[in-house]
């Protein structure tokens, strides 16, 4: 869809400015958001799980902005973005541990939540008061070329509106945060269509904080062991709490077919409105996952759910589809 586009803003003008540039991912696109993105700007950019909403991880106002623009709860900290595992050592205290998990999956889908190393020059804001650290390096193209051209670290969380479906396209973003940041960077949908898994190494073991792109059996393989699972009072990941990533729609899980008024969501041989993966491929699911969600909640209807095979990637689109079910 054509956008309105205007590279002509001087960045601070573009910072006050309600409309939200539209960037290619050219060599204009990216030097364009880096630009911005050192002014303390907005930018949301691809990464291969989903859209994140970029801003200097170091710039503790254009981080307040990222909390402002999604209307995100304070306490939730943020993922910072780095082009190598290098970069992730300045934030995060080194370990074994995470030598082995970042060799093995970096750059890709997974987040390792680390000690916060003294005298990092973070925003408190990004890690909201904690003293670990949430670093990812993604293994997108044009999220690569963004960070070598900005030079630094970058905050991003998902870029949706708190509490709502993580965006997978450029209009995702636009239609929740349009007006209210910078710019997008437009480079098609993202392959992998869930958000990183999440890994405490903050803790006595290894320790699951969020189901997502990457398969836990992967991590486990290449730990050689089995992760604990964060019990409920060490949660602080939003994407813990039980009502997140809701459709505005009430959701109904494990349905055999749709009752009157719901749409309906299929997987597999169990077909409705839309299908998450007609040939039961929970890869292909989990990519169509949010885009799916998105489309039967436009359509202003209660919606059903064929219920997912409960392993691999299953266990993350599962764990999202409880979440957008849970009571709110
Ligand atoms: O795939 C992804 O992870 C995307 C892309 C943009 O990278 N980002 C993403 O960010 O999903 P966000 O902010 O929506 O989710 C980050 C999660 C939150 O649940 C947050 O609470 C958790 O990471 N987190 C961040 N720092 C943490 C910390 N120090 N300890 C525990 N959890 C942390
Ligand atoms: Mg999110």
């Amino acid at each position: 869809m054509a956008r309105r586009r205007n590279p002509k803003h001087s960045v601070t003008k573009a910072l006050t400015n309600p409309m939200t540039e539209n960037l290619r991912p050219d060599r204009n696109g990216i030097a364009r958001a880096a630009a911005l993105l050192q002014a303390g700007g907005l930018v949301a950019l691809p990464t291969e799980t989903v859209y994140g909403l970029g801003a200097d991880a170091r710039n503790g106002t254009a981080v307040a902005g990222i909390y402002a623009a999604k209307g995100r709860p304070s306490f939730n900290p943020l993922i910072v973005h780095v082009a190598n595992a290098d970069h992730a050592r300045d934030y995060g205290l080194w370990s074994d541990h995470a030598e082995v998990l970042a060799t093995a999956f970096w750059p890709g889908p997974l987040t390792l939540v680390l000690p916060l190393v003294p005298n990092h020059n973070l925003s408190s804001l990004v890690t909201a008061g904690l003293d670990s650290v949430a670093l990812r390096v993604p293994a997108h193209p044009t999220a690569q070329a963004v960070l070598q051209a900005f030079g630094g670290p970058i905050a991003a969380p998902s870029a949706n509106p708190s509490g709502r479906i993580s965006a997978t396209t450029a209009d995702h973003v636009l239609s929740g945060l349009e007006g209210r940041i910078d710019a997008v960077l437009d480079d098609g949908p993202c392959t992998v269509g869930l958000e990183s898994t999440i890994i405490g190494l903050n803790h006595a073991r290894p320790t699951l904080l969020r189901a997502g792109g990457l398969p836990i059996e992967a991590i486990e393989a290449a730990l050689g062991g089995v992760l604990a699972i964060a019990d409920s009072a060490e949660i602080i990941a939003p994407g813990q709490m039980m009502s997140h990533y809701a459709p505005k729609a009430q959701v109904r899980l494990n349905a055999k077919d749709a009752r009157a008024g719901e749409v309906f969501l299929g997987f597999g041989q169990i077909d409705g409105d839309l299908n998450l993966s007609p040939s039961g491929d929970l890869t292909e699911a989990a990519a169509a996952l949010f885009d799916h969600l998105h489309a039967l909640d436009a359509m202003g209807k209660p919606i059903a759910v064929a219920s997912v095979p409960d392993h691999g990637l299953g266990r993350a689109i599962n764990d999202r589809l409880r979440r957008a079910a849970a009571p709110r």
